[in-house]
Parts: structure tokens; C-alpha cells; sequence
């Protein structure tokens, strides 16, 4: 993860290095670029060169003023420290007046107003910000809309205030929950959570190292770079002055830190800061179009999640957020790492210490408890909301490519699919379906008759997505362009005019989302009316919301231009409009946006705003009866709201295979359930092992979707079938597609319980086994719900595959049924048909075996349960249904049921939920098949209550296609309903 540090390559050097990299390019090129491309090759500078691409910290202000201060350097401390409306409330100064405390020797650091809040659940929340009362330049931004309404009444009213004085100083006290209490320290100031009692032990702390600072709005005095911020040859003005903010975060007990996302890195995050690391970068948030990103590297991708989760043996997980939108930069501090600081910190407690960089808003940071991984996401979720429910089908296979031609080549495909008989549930059309990059347009060309398409997919139960993109097309004749820009719904410059950047349309201007009338605006162009050419089947595809923008600061980005397959001129053109764009540049850090919020102050939050108004434009739709679909590429907190994300432009490479697992985890981890990467990688060729393992493992991914660019080869799984060996290639494909068939009522129960309780469907080994050390930075294995784990196989011809299997029970293997024992490490011989999984002893998993085109068409199929037994002979497990569409499942219309078997006894009863199963959904859908795993002795019959009927238990397959062998005790045709009580008692 070490970062060569940049040397400032000139614009054309870089341009050209650029070129290099990315060839081959499109069909379109003109002969020049053709000849141009051909006698260059890929040379290792040009990796060096996408390292160096992106601004680093030491390119950065703030983040080089944070990091180069020395522990304990802030000077503040607390006073005034009181309850005021239930909450404490204090202020922070300096604790010596002097000039040092003074900018500018002019402009006097004003007091901060803290304030400490308690919450339900062990939740505290503390508020830094400059005082209102003292008339501050301008009121700093901090983010509406993430946190939900329902956390706000979650509120506690705190009462008293204790006092406690020690040798380290005076402590003021607040109760949060049983057995944690809440308490500032006033000289110097510290901020922390800690077990109830004078000597309870530390949770979580904010500035014990005394790192803190918080740079205070000014007027400009005088010229100087403290007002403009340069990066290679652009410029922002910083109208306001350097308006940073830092602090350290500590998490005691904790062996490792996770979180963060995004970055293409491990589950446990390694330390960026320490002895031992040298010259890493900090994990960097700052939402950014990232093209062919590295698979270990603490660079900041498409999303932003200022969350992190930390995990020790002894004290469980603790969890910090920060709600802020602006660019962040986090360093991870290996242990030693402040060796020389002369600060006390309890050296009874394992720590790590974190280090949080902003540059702008406010601190508006939760404190999370736990004490158990699952408490932390349920109390993070309780803030930011929990995972919207997918509609059946959005869980199954996505068939995705840029570019399906035109109708004739959805036709096939679509067709295709059907003639392998491998099921498929959504058709994909990126931007070049559109009519000019103009989006909710057609290019009637090559698709005249869109609703017909889609109708036609829509009778066998399959839909469709189109890409709607946040870039609009500066088009007098376009629709969208034009009302926007009569209306003044775009983002604006630093001058006050519509904000002009190039992307795929060429120029370009961006709807100001954070405008909540632009997004009701926004919305309603979902209509089927508005949107001509789309019908109710039809769902979206948000790209390029970080917003990229080609000719923005961060890189140099003709080679998104070239991507465009503009010919010669233009691009010379182009480069020509950019080299002077360098220098005024697009959508900057002080672009305006509405309430004259900086772009800078909320740039992270832009793509959490495009995903939000789209999916309401989709709920409207359907007026509030249909549930959204919205794949988004940029997150932020609360994108688990309004749907899923995928991992963006990945390569066709076993590395980028291997870090799919930990991203995604990783996203689970941080609120966002339904997330999954390209299969097969969206750069680059993958060779057939490739991709048969990338499907292998992707069909346990929540969001499963094959995509790939449009210079790569066709790939769909069928394109194999040249002779009898490649053949063997689609069956697997197709094989692995089969299973996350089987397994969907498994995925959807566990959709079901992201949206109830916020736990994730993929989870870290950790996450279920907390106490056992050697899960803890496991990142190739991973569990979906709690009873299925998954080892990814991520190298070439791999023969032997080691596999730890936590826990004291055994395990099934999914395909042979062979147990392994828990709490050990397993030599597998790694075989071409399957990646290794297997169901936890002790739970039940509801299947459909039967295989048809797509989920729709298996609605109405029986189920088959699959119980594994532990060594008391006793399982448990869980179904949910739905319609699978509507929302009528907040209004209880669900079957919701829990499964138990013990005593030689299964039974099937109703889930205790508040709200639902109360008979207003109904299912005539029956159990077809029961299989027992590792029972003895083998029961002859079984006695199915209250129908009082005798049925024989038999010896059967354990998977229907592609199974192995072996038998397993099976009662075939038990008859029972789901949605009844009953009991099938063995005899
Ligand atoms: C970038 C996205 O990440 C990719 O998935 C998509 O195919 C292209 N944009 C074109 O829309």
C-alpha cells in the first residue's frame, strides 16, 4: 500500500501516459489515433502515472497541516460546562491567550459551542461548531438528510451533570445507557465514552492525543494562498479561508479497525501511520470517478462512508461516525506510533488510534457502543436508516454490458439465455441506448420500439434498466437541458453561471440535487408519460455521480475523451479547451450550490442526492406501489435507503476478484447491504477460469450482475460452446448462476432482516464468530446470513484451497453434504465445478430447486429446507415472503416464519414481529422437500401435524442438478403450506 509520492508530470506527458495505459481503444478512432496508439505500448510508467493521477495529502492542505501536528498540540479546553435542554453543553477555547492563538495575528479564535447528546441504544452524539452568537462569516454546512426522522425522537433528555476530579483533571459526567457513561474532560479537552463508574474503562475517545483543530471561517484581510488552493495547474478560491477540521479517535480494546469504504483494501484496515509504514497515504473519502483503480490502495473511490467499526477479543466492537460531507482523509496509527509523545493514555488498554481530516463543515460525530459487531450496525443504521427491501427480482441475476447494440442484440440475448436454460431476471442498456448521451432519450436507430422490447421481456417475467447519469447535455433542443437552465436548476460556478464541465455528452451541466425542489423536478421525469419510451418494467442505472466530471482537478482526464471516440479534431480540441480548463476548471471545490453551499462542503453527499431523487422518481412512478430499483456507483450514509452499489470499474484480474470480497464486506459493514462488483471484471479480457471462479463467487454477492466495457470481448456465458471443453465452461457458469437461483427465498429472508435490523446479507466471519481471533482478518471467506460460509478461490489453476471454518460446530460442505469440524483449518482440494461452501450446523435454509427462466416464473414453486444439525441434533432457521414488489410488507403483509428442529421435531411457527403476518399476504407455496443433514439414527417415517399424515422418509440427492453422489435422509412430499403452523415429528 506504500504510494510513490507524484513528481508533476506536464499535461501533454501525462496525457500521452494516459494514452499508453488505456489502449486499445474504441472502433470509432481516426486513423491518426489509430497509428498514434499502435506504436505505443502499456509501459510500467503508466502504472506509476495512475498513482500519481490523484491529489495526495501532501498536495493537500489541510491534511498536510493535520498531519504534520504533534500530539497534544491543541490548545483548547473546556468551560461553561453545563445542561442546557438536555443535552451538555460547552465551550472550547484557548487555554492561554496569546498571539499563537490568534490567525493572522488578527483574527482571534473565537470559543467553539460543544455539545453532548445521549440517544437510545448507546448512542452519543457530540456537535462542535463556531458559536452562531458571535455572527461567524457564514453558517457551516452540515448535511441535511442522512439522519432519519425516527432517530431524532430516540433522543434522552439528560438531566445532571456529575463532577469527578482525579490527578488527570476535572470529568464531567452524563449517563448514555446501562453501564456506559458519557464524559468531557475539561483541561484539555477530551471527549469520551467509557463503562459506567470512576474507573470504567475507556470505549471510544475523541482528542486524547490532542490533536484536534477546527479552522474558523475569516474575513480576508489581506491576499494570500490561505484564499486560493492550487493542484497542478488549477485553482480554487477558498473565499472563506482554510475552513479544515481534525481530530483523533481512539478505540480501546480494539485489535483492528474496518469501515471507511470506499477503497480497493483489505476488511481490517492496516495502518497508514506508524513505525514500520512508510510513506503511505491517508484512506482518503473524496467521491471520484477513479478509472482503473489498484486493488490495494487507500485512495478514495466512488463512495464516502465516514464510519468506522472497530474489533478486539476481550471488549467486542465499538463504532465511530462522522457526519460531514466534504473530502476526508483518515490515518489508521500503527501501534508506536506517537512513542514520543508525552501524553498519558491507559496503557492497560489495547488501542488503536485514528486520525480524522476534514476539509470543511462541522463535527457532527455518534459514538457507538456495541459492545457486539451486530449492536454497532443496528445502532449506525438506527442514524442513517436501514437497507431499503429489493423487490424479488432485483435479488437474482443482472445481464449487463455497455453496450447491448440495439433491439436485435437484446432479442438474442435474451434468447440465448433461454436456449442454455440459464435464468435471468434483467437486461441491461448503457449510454449508448440514448440519443446522443441525452438521457431519457432513445437513439431511434437501432431502438425504435422500447416499450415493445421491454414488454416482450416483461411477459417472461424479466425487466429492463436504462443508465440515467447526473451530467445533462448542454443542448438547447434537449428538454431536460432546457428547463433546467430556464429554471436555474443547475449547479453554478464560482461566478454565478451554470456550472459547464465535459462527460460523455461533451458539455455538460449538473442538476443541483441538494435542492430538494430539483429533486422533486428530477423525479417526476420518471413518469412513463415523461419518460417516453419506458414502461412500468423498466428500471435505473445511476452512473458517474461522484459527479464525475472529464476536465475536473483531479486528473486529466482526456482520456475520458478518448473513450468517447471523438476523432482527432476534437480531441485537439479538446485538449486545447481543457489546458485552458486547468485553470478555471469544472465542478471545483467553490462551484455553488443551492443555500450557497460550497462544493467543496458537501461533495460527497452529491451522488447520495442523484440516487435519492431517482429512486423517488421510481416510487412515484408507481405511485408509492412499486419499489424501487436504483443501482447508484457514488454512496454516502444513508444510500442504503434508496438501493444498491456496485464497486465501479473493476479489471478483469484474480486480484480484483480477491478485493471484491472485502469491499463489499466492507459496505456491508458500513449500512450498505445490496452491493456487489462487475462479475468478470469490466476491464480487460478475463480468461474462462476467471470468469467461471468471478461467478462462482458472485452468485453469493448481494447485487449480482455481470458487466462489462465495451472494448472487451462478448462474454456471455454461452459464448463458450466451441468445443466440448470450453462447453464444460458455460455449464459451470451457468451452474453457478443456478445456485443463487436455488438459494433466492434464503437471499430475500435476508434482505428482509438488512431492512428490519440493518445486518448485513454479507457479513465478515466476525460478525458471527466475535470471540474467535482468527476470523478477525479473514477477508477471503465470508458469511451470507448466518448459516452459509463462502471461501472465494482467487488464483489460477489453484489446486489445494485452506479453509477455516470458525466456531465449535460442524459444517456441511453445500454440494457433497461431507462435514467438516468447526474451530479448524481444512486443506481442500480445490475442484473446477464450485467454490467451497458450507451451511453452519444448527441452521436451516429455505431453497427453490426447481430451475425456470427467472424468479418471477418461480413464484409459485414448493420449497426445500435443508437442515443441518448440530451435535445436540437441533437447527433453527428462518423464511420470509412477500408479494416481493410492493410495499404492502410495511403494513404486514408478509409470511415471516422460523423453523426449529429438535427432539426428532421440526416445527414451523410464526415469526414474532410487531407488525406483520397478520394474513394479509397469502401463499398457497409448499415444502417439497426436507433433508437432514448429519442425523442419527435414520428415522423410517415421519408424522406431519395437525394433517395427522404419515410420510416416509426416504434417501435422496442433496442437490437436484449437479450434486454429488451421495444421499441424504430426505421426507419427500411432507405436503405442509408456509404459511401454516406445523410440525413434522420423525419416528
Ligand atoms: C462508467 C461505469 O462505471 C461503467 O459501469 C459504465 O459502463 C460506463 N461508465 C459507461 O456508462
Amino acid at each position: 500500500m506504500k504510494i510513490t509520492s507524484p513528481s508533476l508530470d506536464s499535461t501533454l506527458t501525462v496525457s500521452v501516459t494516459i494514452l499508453i495505459h488505456l489502449r486499445p481503444f474504441t472502433p470509432q478512432k481516426s486513423p491518426k489515433i489509430t497509428e498514434i496508439l499502435d506504436q505505443l505500448t502499456i509501459s510500467p510508467d503508466s502504472m506509476i502515472f495512475l498513482h500519481n493521477e490523484f491529489r495526495n495529502c501532501n498536495q493537500t492542505p489541510f491534511c498536510k497541516r493535520a498531519r504534520s501536528r504533534k500530539p497534544g498540540a491543541c490548545p483548547l479546553v473546556a468551560i461553561d460546562v453545563s445542561i442546557s435542554n438536555g443535552d451538555l453543553v460547552a465551550k472550547l477555547i484557548p487555554k492561554e491567550k496569546s498571539e499563537e492563538n490568534t490567525e493572522n495575528g488578527e483574527n482571534p479564535i473565537k470559543p467553539l459551542v460543544l455539545t453532548i447528546s445521549a440517544y437510545q441504544d448507546g448512542i452519543m452524539r457530540l456537535k462542535i461548531d463556531e458559536d452562531q452568537n458571535l455572527s461567524p462569516r457564514k453558517k457551516r454546512f452540515e448535511v441535511p438528510d442522512v439522519i432519519v426522522p425516527d432517530f431524532v425522537n430516540k433522543k434522552l433528555w439528560l438531566q445532571r451533570l456529575k463532577e469527578e476530579e482525579n490527578e488527570e483533571g476535572i470529568f464531567s459526567v452524563v449517563y448514555l445507557s446501562d453501564g456506559y457513561e458519557g464524559v468531557i474532560r475539561r483541561d484539555p479537552f477530551e471527549v469520551f465514552v467509557r463503562e459506567s463508574g470512576k474507573n470504567g474503562k475507556k470505549v471510544l475517545s475523541l482528542n486524547s492525543n490532542g490533536l484536534f483543530d477546527f479552522e474558523q471561517l475569516r474575513d480576508k484581510k489581506e491576499e494570500n494562498e490561505e484564499w486560493e488552493e492550487r493542484f497542478r495547474s488549477h485553482t480554487d478560491t477558498r473565499p472563506y479561508g482554510p475552513q479544515s477540521i481534525s481530530f483523533d479517535v481512539s478505540f480501546y480494546d480494539a485489535d483492528f479497525v474496518y469501515g471507511i469504504p470506499e477503497h480497493a483494501t483489505s476488511l481490517a484496515l492496516k495502518p497508514t501511520r506508524g513505525p514500520g509504514v512508510e510513506d503511505s497515504e491517508p484512506y482518503r473519502l473524496f467521491n471520484l470517478d477513479v478509472f482503473e483503480y489498484i486493488h490495494d490502495s487507500p485512495f478514495g473511490l466512488y463512495g464516502s462512508i465516514p464510519f468506522m467499526v472497530s474489533h478486539g477479543k476481550s471488549k467486542g466492537s465499538s463504532g465511530f461516525f462522522w457526519l460531514n460531507a466534504a473530502e476526508m482523509q483518515i490515518d489508521v496509527m500503527g501501534p508506536g506510533w506517537n512513542n514520543e509523545s508525552v501524553l498519558m493514555l491507559p496503557s492497560d488498554q489495547k488501542r488503536v488510534d485514528t486520525l480524522w481530516m476534514s476539509e470543511a463543515g462541522v463535527v457532527d460525530a455518534f459514538f457507538f457502543i456495541g459492545p457486539g459487531p451486530k449492536d454497532v450496525v443496528r445502532q449506525y443504521t438506527s442514524v442513517t436508516g436501514k437497507s431499503a427491501l429489493p423487490q424479488l427480482f432485483a435479488t437474482a441475476y443482472h445481464q449487463c454490458r455497455w453496450n447491448y447494440r440495439d433491439e436485435e442484440d437484446v432479442y438474442n440475448v435474451d434468447s440465448k439465455f433461454d436456449e442454455h436454460d440459464i435464468p435471468y431476471d434483467v437486461l441491461w442498456l448503457d449510454i449508448e441506448h440514448t440519443d446522443g448521451k441525452k438521457y431519457f432519450t432513445w437513439d431511434r436507430m437501432l431502438f425504435p420500439n422500447p416499450e415493445e422490447m421491454q414488454n416482450k421481456l416483461a411477459a417472461k417475467g424479466r425487466r429492463m434498466v436504462t443508465i440515467v447519469d447526473p451530467h445533462i447535455k448542454r443542448d438547447e433542443s434537449y428538454y431536460i437541458h432546457k428547463e433546467a437552465s430556464e429554471k436555474g436548476y443547475y449547479v453554478k460556478d464560482a461566478t454565478g453561471k451554470d456550472f459547464d464541465g465535459w462527460c460523455w455528452p461533451g458539455s455538460s451541466s449538473y442538476l443541483d440535487m441538494v435542492n430538494p425542489e430539483i429533486r422533486s423536478w428530477w423525479a417526476e421525469k420518471f413518469s412513463c408519460k415523461n419518460y417516453v419510451g419506458s414502461t412500468p418494467s423498466l428500471y435505473i442505472w445511476n452512473d458517474m455521480n461522484e459527479p464525475s466530471v472529464f476536465n475536473g482537478p483531479e486528473k486529466i482526464n482526456f482520456i475520458r475523451l478518448l473513450i468517447m471516440n471523438l476523432i482527432l479534431i476534437e480531441i485537439l480540441e479538446v485538449m486545447l479547451i481543457s489546458a485552458r480548463d486547468l485553470s478555471v476548471v469544472t465542478m471545483p471545490r467553490d462551484a455553488l450550490h443551492y443555500g450557497d453551499v460550497e462544493h467543496r462542503e458537501l461533495h460527497n453527499a452529491y451522488g447520495y442526492y442523484f440516487h435519492m431523487a431517482t429512486a423517488d422518481g421510481l416510487v412515484k412512478r408507481g405511485d408509492g406501489k412499486d419499489r424501487p430499483f436504483v443501482l447508484s456507483r457514488a454512496f454516502f450514509p444513508g444510500s442504503q435507503r434508496y438501493g444498491a452499489v456496485w464497486t465501479g470499474d473493476n479489471s478483469a484480474e484474480w486480484d480484483h476478484l480477491r478485493v471484491s470480497v472485502p469491499m463489499i464486506l466492507t459496505l456491508g459493514l458500513t449500512g450498505i447491504s445490496f452491493s456487489g462488483a462487475d462479475v468478470g471484471g469490466f476491464f480487460g479480457n478475463p480468461d474462462t477460469e476467471l470468469l467461471v471462479r468471478w461467478y462462482q463467487l458472485g452468485a453469493y454477492y448481494p447485487f449480482f450482475r455481470a458487466h462489462a466495457h465495451h472494448d472487451t470481448k462478448r462474454r456471455e456465458p454461452w459464448l463458450f460452446g466451441i468445443d466440448l471443453v470450453q462447453e464444460r465452461n458455460t455449464e459451470l457458469m451457468k451452474e453457478a448462476i443456478h445456485v443463487r437461483y436455488m438459494l433466492l427465498p434464503y437471499f430475500y429472508t435476508l434482505f428482509r432482516e438488512a431492512n428490519a435490523s440493518g445486518i448485513p446479507v454479507a457479513r465478515p466471519l466476525w460478525m458471527e464468530f466475535p470471540a474467535d481471533e482468527k476470523t478477525f482478518s479473514n477477508d477471503e471467506a465470508f458469511m451470507v446470513g448466518n448459516s452459509l460460509l463462502v471461501q472465494g478461490i482467487f488464483t489460477q489453476r489453484a489446486k489445494h484451497v485452506s479453509v477455516y471454518l470458525p466456531g465449535e460446530q460442524p459444517w456441511y460442505d453445500m454440494k457433497t453434504g461431507t462435514a467438516y469440524e468447526g474451530g479448524a483449518t481444512h486443506k481442500l482440494t480445490v475442484l473446477e465445478d464450485s467454490i467451497p461452501a458450507f451451511q453452519r450446523a444448527g441452521t436451516i435454509i429455505p431453497r427453490k430447486d426447481r430451475f425456470r427462466r427467472s424468479s418471477t416464473q418461480m413464484e409459485n414453486d414448493p420449497y426445500t429446507l435443508v437442515i443441518a444439525l448440530n451435535s445436540s441434533m437441533a437447527a433453527e432457521g428462518e423464511l420470509y415472503v412477500d408479494d416481493g414488489k410492493s410495499f404492502e410488507f410495511q403494513q404486514g403483509a408478509f409470511i415471516h416464519r422460523r423453523f426449529t428442529f429438535s427432539n426428532g421435531k421440526l416445527t414451523s411457527s410464526k415469526m414474532g414481529t410487531a407488525t406483520g403476518g397478520n394474513n394479509k399476504f397469502a401463499s398457497e407455496c409448499t415444502v417439497e422437500r426436507i433433508i437432514l443433514l448429519g442425523l442419527s439414527p435414520a428415522p423410517k417415517n415421519a408424522l406431519v401435524k395437525p394433517a395427522n399424515q404419515k410420510v416416509d422418509v426416504e434417501w435422496g440427492p442433496l442437490l437436484l442438478r449437479g450434486g454429488k453422489g451421495k444421499s441424504f435422509l430426505t421426507i419427500r412430499k411432507p405436503n405442509v403450506r408456509i404459511a401454516d403452523d406445523w410440525t413434522i415429528k420423525l419416528s
